[in-house]
């Protein structure tokens, strides 16, 4: 609890940046909670400020950290395989991740991915909430358990709000789904097609709804 406070603390010290790129700035330095002493950098979130879609993720993994950029690594070449089927272009929407930061346990040479906790994904908030502000994205996929509690500040697993678009305070819609690295973990090869079709059909109904939301 005392470290959850100092963090805060540390982030209070914050100044509201006035644009994305701002934000982005700031957020290269972020110490907020203590998620970048193992981490190289942070990796911000990339895409349009004009795209209507916005993709979030758990927090960037061992190639992201290196490249500084989200979804680069074997989780993104799902995600791209994913995109390309419900025929969504990857520079059109804005792909981002809950935590900025790789949180990993050093293990002899490797890094052992480490999932955030609540306390850490309630604290990069500020940076999530600031992207969805000046991006404005008709619709946010979250995809897993840690995006839809960066997005709604609550925890709620994916099978309570999949295939049901919800409403959120700022006037766009959450879309839950899975977090691409749940089919690579998949043992079964047919089970894990017939989820990267639930996958897809899930990318299909945020295309559908920001068009919606276009048309209204
Ligand atoms: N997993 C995520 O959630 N985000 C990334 O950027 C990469 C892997």
């Amino acid at each position: 609890m005392r470290d959850l406070f100092e963090a805060t603390e540390r982030g209070s010290l914050q100044p509201e940046p006035r644009s994305l790129a701002e934000t982005r700035r700031l957020a290269a330095a972020c110490t907020r909670c203590d998620l970048y002493r193992n981490a190289t950098q942070t990796v911000f979130g990339e895409g349009p400020i004009s795209a209507r879609i916005m993709l979030v993720g758990e927090q960037p993994g061992d190639k992201e950290d290196i490249a500084g950029r989200p979804f680069v690594g074997p989780a993104g070449q799902v995600l791209d395989r994913a995109l390309d089927a419900a025929g969504i272009e990857r520079k059109a929407i804005f792909l981002t991740n809950g935590v900025k930061h790789f949180k990993n346990e050093p293990r002899g040479r490797k890094r052992l991915h480490k999932r955030p906790d609540p306390g850490e994904i309630d604290i990069c908030r500020w940076w999530l909430d600031l992207e969805r502000k000046f991006v404005h994205p008709a619709v946010i996929v979250a995809l897993g358990a840690t995006a839809i509690r960066s997005v709604t500040g609550r925890s709620a697993t994916v099978s309570s709000l999949r295939g049901r678009p919800t409403g959120l305070p700022d006037g766009g819609t959450l879309i839950a789904t899975i977090h691409p690295s749940y089919l690579l973990r998949m043992p079964d090869r047919s089970l894990a097609d017939a989820e990267f079709g639930h996958f897809v059909a899930d990318l299909k109904l945020a295309v559908r709804t920001a068009e919606g939301d276009r048309a209204a």
